[in-house]
């Protein structure tokens, strides 16, 4: 009798365990999903400043430009996206070892962060 009272109390107490087991990775599951729409909404968003770049129109321009000139200038405003864009651009298009200068170390760590975003 004894023991079937234990047996009883150790299933009560695994089954309670497990309704928190299960509680716990649906609210996991619900933090995770949470992570994920940020991560959209933030990809989103970059996606879009990236198109309104002015550069972003001259895209496949300056792609021609780099397929069929051993060198190729590009001259824009401050701020039209060359540093933070061609590199992208070049490297969606399937080149590799692209390197990309900037004139101080402040500017060469800024554009870092901004390009990993
Ligand atoms: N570290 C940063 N943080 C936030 N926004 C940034 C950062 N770096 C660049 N940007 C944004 O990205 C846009 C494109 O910057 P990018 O450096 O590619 O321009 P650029 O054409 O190379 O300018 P410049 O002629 O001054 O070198 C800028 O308009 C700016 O708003
Ligand atoms: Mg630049």
């Amino acid at each position: 009798m004894m023991m079937r009272g234990h047996l009883f109390r150790d299933d009560t107490e695994s089954s309670l365990q497990q309704e928190h087991l299960i509680e716990f990775a649906y609210i996991i599951q619900l933090y995770l999903d949470c992570l994920k729409k940020q991560q959209e909404t933030k990809l989103k968003k970059l996606r879009e400043a990236q198109e309104n770049l002015p550069i972003s129109k001259y895209q496949n321009e300056i792609l021609r430009a780099v397929e069929n000139n051993q060198v190729v200038l590009v001259a824009g405003d401050t701020g039209c996206g060359k540093s933070t864009q061609v590199p992208q651009y070049l490297m969606a298009a399937g080149y590799g070892s692209i390197a990309c200068t900037q004139p101080r170390r402040i500017a060469c760590i800024s554009l870092c962060k901004k390009s990993c975003l």
